[in-house]
């Protein structure tokens, strides 16, 4: 029988899937084997507390996902295309392990987050942003603007 998402152990299961199919994706597994040169098993748990914290209010996440994705835009243009296939691989990761109240949820602030990223980066075009001095991670004086 399909569950809700119901706890961690289940967000765990969903990250895990989900980044099996964003590795194999012909346009996103290039961003992130290539690019970002992702360390999955230090990535899941960040992951985990981060949905953990979206779904059930956790408070395990505490760090800035956005501007990471600032870092890796200017690396690799994250576009419209990257964000509506990271939204369509979520949405089918979620509807083939559950469904329910968090799944729904899940889904509908996966949009809402990407919209918002989506809305930042395309304020900022790589062209006029600072280079990064050691890969993709940020320091901490280097705050995109809000609002
Ligand atoms: C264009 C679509 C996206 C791509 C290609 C992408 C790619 C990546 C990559 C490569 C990283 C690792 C960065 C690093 O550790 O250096 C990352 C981190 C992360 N991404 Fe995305 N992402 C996308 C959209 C999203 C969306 C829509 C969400 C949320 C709904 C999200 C949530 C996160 C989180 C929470 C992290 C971990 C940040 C941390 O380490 O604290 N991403 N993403």
């Amino acid at each position: 029988m399909v569950t809700d998402i119901r706890d961690r152990g289940d967000i765990a299961g969903i990250v895990t899937d989900f980044y099996s199919r964003a590795f194999a994706d012909d346009l996103l597994g290039h961003v992130f084997v290539d690019v970002a040169k992702l360390d999955l098993d230090r990535h899941l748990p960040i992951m985990c507390d981060f949905w953990e914290t979206v779904i059930f209010k956790a408070g395990t996440y505490r760090r800035n996902a956005l501007q990471l994705h600032f870092a890796l835009h200017r690396l690799e243009p994250l576009t419209e295309r990257h964000f509506t296939r990271w939204l369509t691989l979520w949405a089918a990761t979620i509807d083939d392990r559950h469904a329910g109240p968090h799944a729904e949820y899940a889904k509908l602030q996966a949009g809402r987050i990407a919209g918002s990223m989506r809305r930042r980066l395309a304020g900022r075009p790589p062209s006029q942003s600072p280079v990064p001095v050691a890969g993709p991670t940020l320091r901490a004086h280097e705050d995109p603007p809000q609002g």
